[in-house]
């Protein structure tokens, strides 16, 4: 970056920090109508009438436009840790999401896609709507009905939306797998969830590469019994694709002759819509589990008032739908709006680093969504790239996923947002469903915090024994104190997981797991995980999960994985490993290490560092201390060690850092 360049950041960061939204934007926003409808003044009275929670989520439901095959008796029954919400309502997502919009907003883009290769599809409501029944009717037509599960291993292809809305179409719950992740990571999802088919493709494009998929499933099929069948997308045209007879369709062959047409089956609202693996502590991904009523409402109210669609909006959130950005903000929540958004396939820098601000440019997007990760790559390679391009028509800009530096904060607001877009910086999780601390287009901002919690989420920080840490500007556990409509209704086949991890610390309230501090104006600073979980890039990965991927491999006889400060990707992945007797420490096994955990979960998993130890700290009960080891690698005191087994080894993990 020039000098001249940094100087301006530093000042536009001294100048008192609080970025006021342009009047006309709060002028004209989707909340300020509310407001005015409900004769609210300010933002304050907002929040404060929205403590109602029942009132202001019947209030959603209006807003977003709802349609309930049955109206709901009741808009809640809280019985913590479990949640009803639209108690009685007779619902389905899809009937709002695509069955709606094709009567209303039939003719009107829903997505315009672009291949890494350059291709562009546009597919209108109209268009979306017969996909889906077409699909829909090979699904049932291949046994699977209400609460059978799907697996999805698709890329960012129009596909993957359709595929899992032709799931909910029929009640049959979805289970999208990253297609990033390795096959292993698929075998593991598919087992747990016990999937009846599996959706997927030949292969995808990325940086200008094939990646497979097909040929990789079926190194692990044959131990997945449960699953029937296969369809099979052809985004490449790969020459060689095995397909198993009487068990793997293609899709464009075994659509044929199924009607565009289809019953959209009529669930309870809170029925199970689809399952979203995600890390946490263990090295098992959890399955978190979201239904179809309150999601609906939830990530449609908030994408109505964070991110202030509007009919004539182009949207673009450029997560993969393998994440539950994607879920939420470029499947269901948008389309119960009927916008028309952007969708992207491929790398970000390919072939050139202004792929994504020539995407902007080109259609004209009005709302751009992404995470702090890609804003850092982005300010590396400099404001030339932006540069070259006109992104004027952008009048709003959000990130999430990790918290967002201000400095980088204030590079996406002047050479994106050219000083005119406000930052939602939007503060939420996979077992949230929903956007929970984020600005309005309304709030005056502070770079670097997520800002307050969206009307009707009470958010707190508190310290170990519960007290309330609000405004106190001293960091604590940040937790949910209200159940909200988008909140996950359990883990698949781990209940006893689902309360330990989120309702054990405080009796009845919601543990996020990530430390946050509240300062004097009630602005939410997150502070970043408190449990053993990493933020790749923005990705969650478990410290364990890539520890189970290490000692899978013959060499590994122990491991302890941290996280690191880095620069782009927010925290890097080290190991420390101790060897099998029989192996010795060398570059070469480091590199296969690598290579291991990217087969067994993911080039995301893959450690940037490994270091050989002979020895890692443990305590009396033999648990290794990653704490410890964390410690010393950033040459921080590694405090009471005294309880350690063997305090020698601290000095192991220092001589090998060389600290
Ligand atoms: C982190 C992503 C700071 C946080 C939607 C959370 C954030 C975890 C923010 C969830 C943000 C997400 N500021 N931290 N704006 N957004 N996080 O499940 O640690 O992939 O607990 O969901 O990401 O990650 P997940």
């Amino acid at each position: 970056m020039s000098q001249g360049v940094g100087e301006t950041i530093d000042s536009l960061l001294r100048e008192g920090r609080v970025f006021h939204p342009p009047k006309e934007l709060v002028e004209t926003s989707n909340v300020k109508a509310f407001m005015d409808r409900h004769g609210i003044g300010s933002y304050e009275e907002l929040l404060e009438r929205a403590r109602d929670i029942e009132w202001f989520w019947s209030e959603m439901v209006k807003e977003v436009g709802i349609e309930w095959f049955e109206e709901p008796k009741k808009v809640l029954e809280w019985n913590p840790p479990y949640v009803k919400w639209f108690v009685g309502a007779k619902y389905n997502i899809v009937h709002d999401a695509v069955d709606k919009q094709a009567r209303i907003r039939k003719n009107k883009v829903a997505y315009i896609w672009e291949g890494e290769p350059g291709e562009v599809r546009k597919i209108t409501y109209g268009e979306l709507y017969n996909e889906v029944n077409r699909l829909a009717n090979v699904l049932k037509a291949l046994g699977v009905g209400r609460g059978d599960r799907v697996t999805i291993w698709l890329p960012m292809v129009p596909e993957l939306p359709i595929a899992m809305l032709a799931c909910a179409k029929i009640g049959a719950i979805h289970s999208v797998v990253f297609s990033g992740f390795s096959e292993r990571a698929l075998l593991d999802r598919i087992q747990d969830s016990r999937a009846k088919l599996l959706i997927t493709a030949d292969g995808f494009y990325r940086n200008g590469k094939v990646i497979e998929l097909k040929s990789r499933a079926d190194k692990v099929l044959g131990e997945a019994p449960s699953i029937e069948n296969v369809i099979v997308l052809e985004r490449i045209g790969l020459d060689g694709i095995d397909m198993k007879r009487g068990r793997d369709y293609w899709w464009h062959e075994i659509i044929k002759g199924h009607s565009r047409h289809c019953d959209t089956e009529v669930m309870d609202a809170n029925d199970l819509l689809f399952i979203l693996y995600t890390s946490g502590t263990t090295g098992k991904p959890k399955g978190v589990m979201h239904a179809h009523g309150g999601y609906a409402v939830g990530t449609a109210a908030t994408l109505k008032f964070i991110f202030d669609l509007k009919e004539d909006d182009i949207w673009w959130c450029s997560a993969d739908i393998g994440w539950i950005t994607g879920h939420s903000y470029i499947v269901y929540g948008p389309l119960i709006l009927g916008v028309t958004q952007v969708m992207y396939e491929g790398a970000p820098l390919y072939p050139e680093p202004d792929r994504w601000w020539s995407i902007i440019e080109r259609y004209g997007v009005t709302v751009f969504y992404t995470a702090p990760t890609a804003i850092r790559m982005f300010m590396r390679l400099g404001e030339k790239w932006p540069a070259r391009h006109d992104l004027s028509t952008l009048r709003l800009l959000g990130t999430v996923g990790e918290p967002i530096n201000p400095e980088a904060w204030v590079w996406y607001y002047k050479y994106i947002g050219g000083e005119r877009c406000p930052i939602m910086d939007t503060w939420w999780q996979t077992e949230t469903g929903m956007q929970m601390i984020s600005p309005l287009p309304i709030t005056p901002l502070k770079p670097g915090s997520a800002t307050k919690p969206f009307p009707g989420i009470e958010a707190d920080v508190y310290d170990p024994n519960g007290n309330s840490l609000y405004k106190k500007n001293v960091g604590g556990y940040l937790v949910i104190k209200k159940p909200w409509p988008a909140m996950l209704r359990g883990l698949w086949n781990a209940e006893e997981k689902y309360i330990k991890t989120y309702w054990s610390m405080f009796e009845g309230i919601y543990f996020t797991g990530d430390a946050a501090r509240v300062d004097e104006d009630g602005y939410f600073w997150i502070q970043g995980r408190l449990d053993d979980v990493l933020k790749v890039s923005g990705h969650r990965i478990g410290n364990s999960e890539v520890e189970s991927a290490l000692v899978s491999h013959p060499a590994v006889s122990e491991a302890a994985v941290v996280g690191k400060p880095h620069e782009i990707k927010g925290e890097a992945i080290v190991a420390f490993i101790v060897l099998r007797s029989g192996y010795e420490p060398s570059e070469g096994l480091k590199q296969e290490l690598r290579e291991h955990v990217a087969r067994e979960i993911g080039k995301i998993a893959r450690p940037d560092e490994i270091y050989f130890v002979t020895d890692l700290p443990k305590t009396r009960s033999g648990k290794i201390m990653r704490r410890v080891c964390r410690a010393v690698l950033l040459g921080m005191d590694p405090g009471d060690v005294s309880t350690l087994a063997n305090p020698e080894a601290v000095d192991v993990i220092r001589g090998a850092v060389g600290r």
